[in-house]
Protein backbone atom coordinates (compact mmCIF):
# COMPACT_ATOMS: atom_id res chain seq x y z
CA UNK A 1 0.00 0.00 0.00
CA UNK A 2 0.76 3.74 -0.73
CA UNK A 3 2.70 5.62 2.53
CA UNK A 4 1.10 8.44 3.40
CA UNK A 5 3.23 11.85 2.33
CA UNK A 6 5.55 13.11 4.97
CA UNK A 7 8.55 15.71 4.85
CA UNK A 8 10.59 13.97 1.66
CA UNK A 9 7.42 13.54 -0.33
CA UNK A 10 8.81 14.33 -3.66
CA UNK A 11 6.28 16.64 -5.69
CA UNK A 12 5.12 16.67 -9.20
CA UNK A 13 2.41 18.24 -11.36
CA UNK A 14 0.53 19.18 -14.30
CA UNK A 15 0.02 22.90 -15.05
CA UNK A 16 -2.78 23.60 -17.86
CA UNK A 17 -6.38 25.60 -18.14
CA UNK A 18 -8.91 24.21 -17.66
CA UNK A 19 -6.83 20.91 -16.22
CA UNK A 20 -9.53 19.53 -14.24
CA UNK A 21 -9.94 16.15 -17.26
CA UNK A 22 -6.27 15.56 -17.19
CA UNK A 23 -5.26 11.70 -17.14
CA UNK A 24 -1.85 12.62 -16.50
CA UNK A 25 -1.85 12.16 -12.81
CA UNK A 26 -3.82 8.92 -13.22
CA UNK A 27 -0.86 7.67 -15.21
CA UNK A 28 1.91 9.43 -13.27
CA UNK A 29 0.83 8.32 -9.70
CA UNK A 30 0.32 4.81 -10.73
CA UNK A 31 3.67 4.85 -12.10
CA UNK A 32 5.19 6.47 -8.61
CA UNK A 33 3.23 3.97 -7.12
CA UNK A 34 4.26 0.61 -9.03
CA UNK A 35 7.93 1.77 -7.91
CA UNK A 36 7.36 2.34 -4.63
CA UNK A 37 8.38 6.08 -5.02
CA UNK A 38 8.12 9.04 -2.21
CA UNK A 39 6.29 11.19 -4.82
CA UNK A 40 3.01 12.82 -5.53
CA UNK A 41 1.63 14.49 -8.97
CA UNK A 42 -1.14 16.81 -8.43
CA UNK A 43 -2.86 19.10 -11.79
CA UNK A 44 -2.73 22.68 -10.95
CA UNK A 45 -5.47 24.71 -12.82
CA UNK A 46 -2.94 28.13 -13.89
CA UNK A 47 -3.89 30.91 -15.20
CA UNK A 48 -0.80 33.13 -14.31
CA UNK A 49 2.39 31.70 -15.33
CA UNK A 50 4.85 34.05 -13.93
CA UNK A 51 3.55 33.33 -10.21
CA UNK A 52 3.07 29.68 -10.91
CA UNK A 53 6.80 29.31 -11.77
CA UNK A 54 7.62 31.44 -9.02
CA UNK A 55 5.99 29.09 -6.53
CA UNK A 56 7.85 26.07 -8.41
CA UNK A 57 10.93 27.37 -7.54
CA UNK A 58 10.48 28.58 -3.93
CA UNK A 59 8.56 25.43 -3.06
CA UNK A 60 10.85 22.99 -4.83
CA UNK A 61 8.49 21.24 -7.00
CA UNK A 62 10.53 18.47 -8.54
CA UNK A 63 9.02 17.89 -12.11
CA UNK A 64 5.75 19.40 -13.98
CA UNK A 65 4.29 18.68 -17.38
CA UNK A 66 2.74 21.68 -19.23
CA UNK A 67 -0.83 21.65 -21.49
CA UNK A 68 -2.48 23.63 -23.43
CA UNK A 69 -2.87 26.72 -23.51
CA UNK A 70 0.71 27.26 -21.84
CA UNK A 71 3.12 25.36 -23.47
CA UNK A 72 4.35 27.82 -25.80
CA UNK A 73 4.23 30.86 -23.27
CA UNK A 74 6.40 28.67 -20.73
CA UNK A 75 9.03 29.31 -22.50
CA UNK A 76 10.22 32.59 -22.10
CA UNK A 77 10.34 31.71 -18.09
CA UNK A 78 12.35 28.78 -18.16
CA UNK A 79 15.95 28.87 -17.12
CA UNK A 80 17.63 26.53 -19.77
CA UNK A 81 15.34 24.56 -22.97
CA UNK A 82 16.40 21.80 -25.01
CA UNK A 83 17.62 22.52 -28.52
CA UNK A 84 14.59 20.44 -29.83
CA UNK A 85 12.04 22.41 -27.74
CA UNK A 86 12.85 25.44 -28.39
CA UNK A 87 12.78 24.02 -32.13
CA UNK A 88 9.27 23.07 -32.05
CA UNK A 89 8.45 26.23 -29.86
CA UNK A 90 6.59 24.12 -27.09
CA UNK A 91 7.64 22.89 -23.86
CA UNK A 92 5.33 19.94 -22.58
CA UNK A 93 7.88 18.95 -19.70
CA UNK A 94 9.78 20.45 -16.53
CA UNK A 95 12.65 19.52 -14.45
CA UNK A 96 13.60 21.58 -11.51
CA UNK A 97 17.31 21.12 -11.28
CA UNK A 98 18.73 22.70 -8.43
CA UNK A 99 16.26 25.42 -8.65
CA UNK A 100 17.60 25.67 -12.04
CA UNK A 101 13.97 25.16 -14.76
CA UNK A 102 15.13 23.25 -17.02
CA UNK A 103 12.21 22.71 -20.50
CA UNK A 104 12.20 19.97 -23.00
CA UNK A 105 9.43 18.07 -25.37
CA UNK A 106 8.39 14.80 -25.24
CA UNK A 107 5.66 14.89 -27.47
CA UNK A 108 7.93 14.39 -30.03
CA UNK A 109 9.56 10.89 -28.89
CA UNK A 110 5.87 9.98 -27.91
CA UNK A 111 4.75 10.18 -31.58
CA UNK A 112 7.40 8.39 -32.84
CA UNK A 113 7.75 5.40 -29.92
CA UNK A 114 3.68 5.10 -31.29
CA UNK A 115 4.01 4.95 -34.61
CA UNK A 116 7.49 2.46 -34.18
CA UNK A 117 5.13 -0.04 -32.32
CA UNK A 118 3.80 -0.83 -35.53
CA UNK A 119 5.74 0.29 -38.32
CA UNK A 120 9.17 1.62 -38.44
CA UNK A 121 9.25 5.28 -39.63
CA UNK A 122 12.84 5.69 -41.15
CA UNK A 123 12.48 6.53 -45.56
CA UNK A 124 9.13 5.59 -44.84
CA UNK A 125 6.37 8.72 -46.74
CA UNK A 126 4.55 9.84 -44.26
CA UNK A 127 1.61 12.88 -44.37
CA UNK A 128 1.04 14.91 -41.56
CA UNK A 129 -2.51 16.49 -41.44
CA UNK A 130 -2.14 19.79 -39.12
CA UNK A 131 0.53 22.50 -38.49
CA UNK A 132 -0.40 23.41 -34.96
CA UNK A 133 2.07 22.56 -31.81
CA UNK A 134 0.88 18.95 -32.29
CA UNK A 135 1.60 18.73 -35.54
CA UNK A 136 5.19 20.62 -35.37
CA UNK A 137 6.18 18.13 -32.38
CA UNK A 138 5.25 14.87 -34.50
CA UNK A 139 7.45 16.21 -37.43
CA UNK A 140 10.42 16.65 -35.37
CA UNK A 141 10.17 13.03 -34.30
CA UNK A 142 9.61 11.61 -37.82
CA UNK A 143 12.66 13.68 -38.78
CA UNK A 144 14.59 12.81 -36.43
CA UNK A 145 13.97 9.36 -37.34
CA UNK A 146 14.85 9.91 -41.01
CA UNK A 147 11.00 9.66 -42.54
CA UNK A 148 10.08 11.56 -45.53
CA UNK A 149 7.61 14.09 -44.22
CA UNK A 150 5.05 15.85 -46.05
CA UNK A 151 2.35 18.34 -44.17
CA UNK A 152 -0.96 19.46 -45.38
CA UNK A 153 -3.13 21.96 -43.41
CA UNK A 154 -6.26 23.70 -43.97
CA UNK A 155 -4.50 26.83 -43.59
CA UNK A 156 -1.71 26.48 -46.22
CA UNK A 157 0.52 29.19 -45.22
CA UNK A 158 0.68 27.54 -41.63
CA UNK A 159 1.68 24.01 -43.41
CA UNK A 160 4.49 26.47 -45.56
CA UNK A 161 5.54 27.90 -42.08
CA UNK A 162 6.05 24.14 -40.58
CA UNK A 163 7.55 22.79 -43.91
CA UNK A 164 10.13 25.55 -43.87
CA UNK A 165 11.16 25.13 -40.32
CA UNK A 166 12.01 21.14 -41.16
CA UNK A 167 12.90 21.29 -44.72
CA UNK A 168 9.39 19.63 -45.68
CA UNK A 169 7.00 19.69 -48.48
CA UNK A 170 3.81 21.12 -47.78
CA UNK A 171 0.38 21.30 -49.34
CA UNK A 172 -3.10 22.02 -48.43
CA UNK A 173 -5.52 19.77 -47.28
CA UNK A 174 -6.86 18.45 -50.62
CA UNK A 175 -3.50 18.70 -52.12
CA UNK A 176 -2.08 15.07 -51.37
CA UNK A 177 -3.52 12.60 -53.46
CA UNK A 178 -0.38 12.13 -55.56
CA UNK A 179 2.11 11.79 -52.63
CA UNK A 180 1.86 7.86 -52.45
CA UNK A 181 1.59 8.46 -48.57
CA UNK A 182 2.33 5.00 -46.12
CA UNK A 183 1.54 6.46 -43.17
CA UNK A 184 -0.71 9.16 -42.47
CA UNK A 185 -1.31 11.00 -39.02
CA UNK A 186 -3.56 13.14 -38.05
CA UNK A 187 -2.27 15.98 -35.73
CA UNK A 188 -5.25 18.11 -36.03
CA UNK A 189 -7.90 18.45 -33.68
CA UNK A 190 -10.53 17.34 -36.00
CA UNK A 191 -12.93 14.54 -34.91
CA UNK A 192 -12.51 15.19 -31.40
CA UNK A 193 -15.89 14.78 -28.94
CA UNK A 194 -18.01 15.96 -29.94
CA UNK A 195 -17.71 16.18 -33.56
CA UNK A 196 -17.02 12.42 -33.87
CA UNK A 197 -18.52 12.44 -37.43
CA UNK A 198 -15.56 15.04 -38.59
CA UNK A 199 -12.35 13.94 -40.20
CA UNK A 200 -9.51 16.23 -41.57
CA UNK A 201 -9.03 13.77 -44.63
CA UNK A 202 -12.30 14.27 -47.00
CA UNK A 203 -10.73 11.69 -49.36
CA UNK A 204 -10.72 8.45 -47.67
CA UNK A 205 -9.13 7.10 -50.81
CA UNK A 206 -5.91 8.47 -50.01
CA UNK A 207 -5.49 5.67 -46.93
CA UNK A 208 -5.47 2.76 -50.36
CA UNK A 209 -1.54 1.84 -50.52
CA UNK A 210 -0.57 3.26 -46.95
CA UNK A 211 0.40 0.68 -44.46
CA UNK A 212 -0.44 2.69 -41.27
CA UNK A 213 -2.44 5.32 -40.08
CA UNK A 214 -2.37 7.63 -36.63
CA UNK A 215 -4.59 9.92 -34.72
CA UNK A 216 -3.51 12.09 -32.30
CA UNK A 217 -7.16 12.57 -30.76
CA UNK A 218 -7.89 10.04 -27.99
CA UNK A 219 -11.43 10.99 -27.13
CA UNK A 220 -13.12 8.98 -29.04
CA UNK A 221 -10.45 6.47 -28.59
CA UNK A 222 -11.36 5.22 -32.27
CA UNK A 223 -11.91 8.33 -34.86
CA UNK A 224 -14.14 8.44 -38.06
CA UNK A 225 -10.43 8.95 -39.50
CA UNK A 226 -8.63 5.52 -38.20
CA UNK A 227 -12.15 3.88 -38.83
CA UNK A 228 -11.78 4.70 -42.51
CA UNK A 229 -8.02 3.73 -42.11
CA UNK A 230 -8.58 0.59 -40.94
CA UNK A 231 -11.41 0.33 -43.54
CA UNK A 232 -8.99 0.54 -46.22
CA UNK A 233 -6.57 -1.92 -44.75
CA UNK A 234 -4.19 0.13 -42.70
CA UNK A 235 -2.67 -0.57 -39.24
CA UNK A 236 -4.42 1.85 -36.65
CA UNK A 237 -2.73 3.42 -34.04
CA UNK A 238 -5.39 5.85 -31.56
CA UNK A 239 -4.08 8.62 -29.69
CA UNK A 240 -3.77 7.20 -25.96
CA UNK A 241 -0.50 5.52 -27.29
CA UNK A 242 0.89 9.29 -27.74
CA UNK A 243 -0.17 10.01 -24.61
CA UNK A 244 0.90 7.06 -22.83
CA UNK A 245 4.11 7.43 -24.57
CA UNK A 246 5.00 11.29 -23.71
CA UNK A 247 4.11 10.33 -20.25
CA UNK A 248 6.29 7.52 -19.81
CA UNK A 249 9.00 9.70 -21.30
CA UNK A 250 8.51 12.70 -18.79
CA UNK A 251 8.48 10.03 -15.71
CA UNK A 252 12.18 8.81 -16.74
CA UNK A 253 13.16 11.99 -17.15
CA UNK A 254 11.67 13.05 -13.58
CA UNK A 255 13.22 9.63 -11.90
CA UNK A 256 15.89 8.33 -13.80
CA UNK A 257 13.76 4.75 -13.72
CA UNK A 258 12.60 3.04 -17.09
CA UNK A 259 8.25 3.82 -16.75
CA UNK A 260 5.91 0.99 -16.02
CA UNK A 261 4.26 1.44 -19.57
CA UNK A 262 1.85 -1.24 -18.82
CA UNK A 263 0.90 -0.20 -15.49
CA UNK A 264 0.64 3.54 -16.89
CA UNK A 265 -1.68 2.34 -19.71
CA UNK A 266 -4.05 0.38 -17.35
CA UNK A 267 -4.21 3.58 -15.19
CA UNK A 268 -5.05 5.71 -18.18
CA UNK A 269 -7.98 3.24 -19.46
CA UNK A 270 -9.24 3.09 -15.88
CA UNK A 271 -9.38 6.93 -15.85
CA UNK A 272 -11.08 6.70 -18.72
CA UNK A 273 -14.38 4.61 -17.92
P1 LIG B 1 -2.22 22.38 -31.33
O1 LIG B 1 -1.13 23.27 -30.83
O2 LIG B 1 -2.88 21.58 -30.25
O3 LIG B 1 -1.81 21.55 -32.50
P2 LIG B 1 -3.46 24.51 -32.89
O4 LIG B 1 -2.20 25.27 -32.98
O5 LIG B 1 -4.72 25.24 -32.60
O6 LIG B 1 -3.40 23.38 -31.78
O7 LIG B 1 -3.64 23.65 -34.24
C1 LIG B 1 -4.77 22.94 -34.52
C2 LIG B 1 -4.64 22.27 -35.86
O8 LIG B 1 -5.90 21.67 -36.22
C3 LIG B 1 -4.30 23.25 -36.99
O9 LIG B 1 -3.54 22.58 -37.97
C4 LIG B 1 -5.69 23.58 -37.53
O10 LIG B 1 -5.70 24.05 -38.86
P3 LIG B 1 -5.50 25.63 -39.17
O11 LIG B 1 -4.04 25.89 -39.06
O12 LIG B 1 -6.03 25.79 -40.55
O13 LIG B 1 -6.31 26.36 -38.13
C5 LIG B 1 -6.34 22.24 -37.46
N1 LIG B 1 -7.80 22.33 -37.46
C6 LIG B 1 -8.60 22.69 -36.44
N2 LIG B 1 -9.90 22.63 -36.81
C7 LIG B 1 -9.92 22.24 -38.11
C8 LIG B 1 -10.94 21.96 -39.07
N3 LIG B 1 -12.24 22.10 -38.75
N4 LIG B 1 -10.59 21.54 -40.31
C9 LIG B 1 -9.28 21.37 -40.63
N5 LIG B 1 -8.25 21.61 -39.77
C10 LIG B 1 -8.56 22.03 -38.52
Amino acid sequence: MKAAPDAKTGLYGIIGHPVGHSLSPAMQNAAFDTLGLNAVYLAFDVIDLAACLGGVRALGVKGLSVTIPHKEAVLSFLDEIDPVAQKIGAVNTILNRNGRLFGTNTDYAGAVSAIEDVIPVKDRKVIVLGAGGAARAVCAGLVEKGAVVHVANRTPGRARALAEAFGLNWSSLDGIGGFGAQIIINATSVGMRPHEDETPLMDASVFRGALAAMDIVYAPVETRFLKEAGKAGCKTINGLKMLIYQAAGQFELWTGLKAPLKVMEEALTGALV
